[in-house]
């Protein structure tokens, strides 16, 4: 299984749609598969959800997303990111609001486990939130072998060995994977990355090749800065991408 792992697009179609040329040019690639924060911060919320419906990518429930579907926890996020997302909920059809309620807060493919924040299905942890002890305790107990998570926008990947973790960051290329660790790769992002470089990132993982590819995907940027002033978005939300 070769397979294309993108997250926190963030309303950022213009990211988006360089990532998926990116993936369309690879070789091999069997699936595409999202951890959520597909909305939010970004100016085309509803064309991204209509790109997803499009390509059949199959999606986890990211934390904006749950904002779409329970109104009440908006209340959780800091005023910009709220402002954003009730400028978000006038910007997406009610089929994309139907689509984002049922998206579920985890996946499971093969030996591989999605979710937005923390396995096995926390939508809104954070994976700093979490130190090793917690890791290990958590992986001893799922049956999948490799994680993926979104919601940081940073890279990382924790591996396993059943006695120890360590955690590293992830850079741009390939890291061969240990058939006999366990893996929580956190994917970074492709809309808003906050990893202090602003290309979109996503991965690509092969289990039998055992390797995880990290990309880098140089986007027109200014392209989605001029839409974000456009919509009339929070300017921290373009300066963040620059
Ligand atoms: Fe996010």
């Amino acid at each position: 299984m070769r397979i294309a792992v993108i997250s926190d697009i963030h309303g950022n179609a213009t990211a988006f749609e360089a990532v998926l040329e990116d993936i369309d040019s690879q070789q091999g690639i069997e699936g595409i598969y999202c951890l959520g924060d597909n909305i939010g911060y970004g100016p085309e919320p509803e064309k991204v959800i209509e790109m997803m419906r499009m390509r059949n990518i199959p999606s986890v429930l990211g934390n904006h997303e749950l904002a779409i579907k329970q109104p009440e926890s908006l209340s959780w996020f800091n005023p910009t990111a709220r402002r954003s997302l009730e400028k978000t909920l006038t910007l997406l059809s009610p089929e994309s609001k139907t689509y984002i309620a049922k998206l579920p807060t985890y996946l499971i493919v093969d030996d591989c486990r999605f979710v937005h924040g923390f396995p096995p299905d926390s939508v809104t942890t954070y994976l700093f939130e979490i130190n090793s002890n917690g890791i290990k305790y958590t992986l001893d107990r799922l049956e999948e072998r490799v994680v993926f998570i979104g919601h940081t926008h940073e890279l990382l990947i924790a591996e396993y060995d059943g006695t120890a973790v360590i955690s590293e960051p992830l850079y741009r290329g390939t890291v061969q994977l240990d058939p006999g660790k366990k893996y929580l790769i956190n994917v970074g992002s492709v809309g808003q990355p906050r990893d202090g470089t602003n290309p979109a990132k996503y991965v690509i993982y092969d289990d039998e090749a055992n390797e995880l590819i990290v990309r880098f995907v140089p986007y027109d940027i200014h392209d989605t800065v001029n839409k974000i002033h456009q919509a009339g978005l929070p300017e921290q939300h373009a300066l963040r991408l620059l």
